[in-house]
């Protein structure tokens, strides 16, 4: 039982002058210490009184909820056993530079060190100035205008505004895809497609839904409706399951946009920071976006950053005017000083260590492995695909290859798994060979891997020869060492 320490204010000695005021009593509060050497049972039970029951019955059906993470080092977690995990899901793309890298860890350190200001709302801020002339040297073309925020949702909201405001009030409609993924907040929720994520929300209306990749029903659309301003789409789909659409359609879509004046807005949040083997991924087009969002890498694993990158003419037209500036600028944290500097830093390993370059080698030839193994078991595996570091293992659905002998054995499974060979693979990859992969809620057959971009040729090999052992394992047996996973 957690053994909450009571801290009671001491009572304040009577003053001769001057008002008073009541002693407050201290609330039972835990330190720091006792989060660091917080019990498993503990952090089960905190998690489920105070932060998603039902999101703890996922990590349990999973073994998740077994993992107590003491540190994060590169490529790995370790847990309370000492126990290395290597890391192949990657914070959804979080953690280009590797846990813990140690140049972020210095200049952080150092940062603190000086007593260097953080709040960037009153004076300006010399971290914010940098990091926004790096965004910009880094982005093709005018895509010069830089918000900062924390969450790639906060910078998508950005970035659909700007657009809307741009494009003026006559062409409110956005075009988005099918299986689109921008982030849960209001704005953006109106254009991602999840009917569980929408709930019942009443969301922005009169938004246009074409297939990911269809260029002849975007331009349908653009030719039907002359409402539509703006069409966001991820370069590469990430919550999807791991879509990629082919160059053409990206060069495309730029002749399309600039024939109909409509703005195009590249969400980059999980696929941008060299994820793909470019920078950008709109980079292997060759073509140039209005807007641009990305977030997650950008923090270097280490912190919240996100930023909004805008063409200066898009940015002008909306914000450019002393009488427009405040209209959205940048938020109480936007631009906080130890977040711009471990983006700064961040941004220069990614070169310094040409992270982008390893991502392109690794992930073809992580790729090539997947593709052998696929071969080797295509009952099992559907397709694999991706670009870069940012692949899907997409799984035979389960409920065709489920041998009759199985099914009274899964019947006692979550409904959610029980069509789920990526469930099952995923469990028993982190029980079995201490390895993490992240799956996907819209398409439940896939697995999705984004590792750090430090990845090196033996980590390939660590998890491919992982993923072929259990395997080997065949259909049946990985479904009853899953069952016996959740029993035992
Ligand atoms: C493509 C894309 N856009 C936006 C977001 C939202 O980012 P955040 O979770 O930081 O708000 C995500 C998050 O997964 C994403 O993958």
């Amino acid at each position: 039982m957690l053994d909450l320490k009571t801290r009671r204010a001491e009572a304040q000695p009577e003053s001769g002058a001057g008002p008073t005021a009541p002693a407050i009593p201290h609330p039972q509060l835990l330190s720091v210490a006792d989060a660091k050497a917080m019990s498993l049972a503990d952090m089960n039970g905190l998690f489920k009184d105070h932060i998603n029951p039902g999101q703890l019955h996922f990590m349990k059906l999973l073994g998740f909820n077994k993992i107590k993470v003491e540190r994060a080092e590169g490529m790995y977690y370790i847990d309370q056993n000492g126990r290395k995990i290597l890391d192949f899901f990657g914070g959804f793309g979080s953690l280009a530079v590797g846990h813990n890298h140690p140049r972020l860890i210095a200049e952080r350190k150092a940062f603190q060190e000086e007593g260097r200001h953080e709040i960037a709302i009153a004076f300006m801020s010399q971290y914010a100035a940098a990091l926004a002339k790096n965004l910009a040297a880094i982005s093709p073309g005018d895509l010069d205008m830089v918000f900062l925020g924390s969450t790639g949702s906060e910078a998508m909201e950005a970035a659909i505004k700007v657009a809307e405001r741009a494009v003026g009030p006559k062409r409110p409609k956005i075009v988005y895809a099918e299986n689109s993924f921008h982030g849960k907040t209001k704005g953006v929720l109106s254009i991602t497609d999840s009917p569980l994520y929408r709930g019942e929300f009443r969301l922005v209306d009169r938004n246009v839904r074409v297939p990911f990749g269809d260029i002849d029903a975007i331009r349908n659309a653009f030719e039907s409706d002359p409402e539509i301003g703006v069409i966001v789409l991820e370069t590469i789909q990430g919550g999807g399951g791991i879509i990629t659409a082919p160059p053409e359609f990206w060069q495309e879509l730029r002749l399309l946009c600039d024939k109909h004046g409509v703005i195009w807005v590249a969400d980059e949040v999980q696929c941008g920071v060299g994820r793909s083997g470019r920078f950008y991924a709109f980079e292997h087009a060759g073509v140039v976006p209005d807007v641009t969002a990305l977030a997650k890498s950008l923090g270097g694993g280490k912190t919240a950053m996100a930023a909004m990158i805008a063409r200066r003419e898009i940015y002008m037209k909306a914000y450019g005017s002393p009488k427009t500036a405040m209209i959205h600028a940048q938020a109480t944290f936007g631009g906080i000083g130890e977040a711009c500097i471990t983006a700064i830093e961040a941004l220069n390993i990614l070169y310094d260590e040409n992270l982008i370059e390893n991502s392109a080698v690794q992930g073809a030839y992580l790729l090539s492995r997947l593709q052998a193994l696929q071969a080797k078991y295509p009952k099992i595996i559907k397709e694999v695909r991706g670009q870069g570091l940012m692949i899907g293992l997409e799984f035979q659905d389960f409920s065709q290859t489920l041998p009759l002998v199985l099914r009274p054995v899964v019947s006692v499974l979550d409904d959610k798994l029980k069509g789920s060979l990526s469930g099952f693979i995923g469990a028993l990859l982190l029980r079995d060979y201490a390895t993490l992969v992240a799956f996907t809620e819209y398409n439940r057959n896939v697995i999705r891997l984004e590792p750090p971009l430090i990845c090196g040729r033996e980590h390939v090999d660590q998890f491919v020869e992982s993923l072929d052992d259990l395997l080997g394992r065949g259909i049946i047996r990985i479904v009853k060492d899953f069952v016996g996973s959740q029993i035992g």
